[in-house]
C-alpha cells in the first residue's frame, strides 16, 4: 500500500455550482469553504502531512473585478474567522504564489504565517496568485547569477515548495481534465484523479475513496 505524504487539489467548480442553484458563482466560492474544512479535518484524521489548495491562479486575474474582490474578502474573513481554530489543531499555513493583495490581506496572510509556523501536524500550502510558470521563471532568473550548474535539486529549492515533498496525488473537482499552470514540475509523478462533482459537492466519503484508490496503485516510477 502506499503511504500518503502530500495530497493536492484543485478545488473546481464553485461558480458553475452556484449558477446551477441559481444563486451567483460568488456563492458557490462562499460554500466551497465548507468543502475545504470538510477536507482539512479529514486530511489531519489520515495523518497526511501535506496538502496544497489551488484557490487563485496568476490567470484568475482576468475574471470580474467584482469577483476577484469577493474571493480576496472571503479569503480574509475566512482566515480571521478560522485561524485559531487551525492553530489549535496543529495546521501551519504556507502561502506559495506572490504576496501581491492588498496591504490588509498580506499582514492577515503574514501573521497566520507566522502565528502558525511551528505547528507540526499538518502543513498547508494555499496556492494564492499562484502560476507555475511564473514560479519556474523565478526561480531560473535567481538561478543564472549563480555560476553553479543547475540541476533538479537546485530548482526544486528555488521553488515556493521548497522543502516539501511533492504531491503523491492530484486531485481536480468539477469534470475538467487539465492542470491550469499547477505545480507543472511537481507533479511529475503525482497520481492525477479528476472528480466529477463540483467543489461545493465533494465531501468526506468521495475523498476517503480517492484516497483508497490511491493507495492500491502500482507506481513505477519509470521501473517495472
Ligand atoms: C473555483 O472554481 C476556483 C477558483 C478559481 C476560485 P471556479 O470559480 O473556477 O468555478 P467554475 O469552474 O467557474 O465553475
Ligand atoms: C484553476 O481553476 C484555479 C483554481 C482552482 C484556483 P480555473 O477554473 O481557474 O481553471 P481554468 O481557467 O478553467 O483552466
Ligand atoms: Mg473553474
Amino acid at each position: 500500500m502506499n503511504q500518503i505524504q502530500h495530497v493536492a487539489i484543485i478545488m473546481d467548480g464553485n461558480g458553475r455550482w452556484g449558477l446551477k442553484k441559481r444563486k451567483s458563482r460568488n456563492f458557490g466560492h462562499k460554500i466551497g469553504l465548507k468543502t475545504v474544512e470538510k477536507v482539512l479535518k479529514q486530511t489531519i484524521k489520515k495523518k497526511i502531512k501535506y496538502l496544497t489548495l489551488f484557490a487563485f491562479s496568476t490567470e484568475n486575474w482576468k475574471r470580474p473585478q467584482k469577483e476577484v474582490n469577493f474571493l480576496f474578502k472571503l479569503l480574509e474573513n475566512f482566515l480571521l474567522d478560522k485561524l485559531s481554530e487551525f492553530h489549535k489543531n496543529g495546521i501551519k499555513l504556507k502561502i506559495i504564489g506572490k504576496k501581491r493583495f492588498s496591504n490588509q490581506l498580506n499582514r492577515i496572510l503574514n501573521n497566520a504565517e507566522k502565528k502558525t509556523k511551528k505547528n507540526k501536524k499538518l502543513q498547508v500550502n494555499l496556492a494564492l496568485n499562484y502560476g507555475s510558470k511564473s514560479e519556474l521563471i523565478y526561480a531560473f532568473n535567481k538561478l543564472k547569477f549563480k555560476k553553479k550548474a543547475i540541476n533538479e535539486k537546485i530548482i526544486s529549492s528555488n521553488l515556493f515548495t521548497k522543502n516539501i515533498p511533492d504531491p503523491d496525488l492530484l486531485i481536480r473537482t468539477g469534470n475538467t481534465h487539465r492542470l491550469s499552470n499547477f505545480l507543472l514540475w511537481q507533479l511529475a509523478y503525482a497520481e492525477i484523479f479528476f472528480e466529477k462533482k463540483l467543489w461545493p459537492d465533494f465531501n468526506e466519503n468521495d475523498y476517503n475513496k480517492i484516497l483508497l484508490k490511491f493507495k492500491k496503485i502500482k507506481r513505477n516510477f519509470g521501473n517495472i
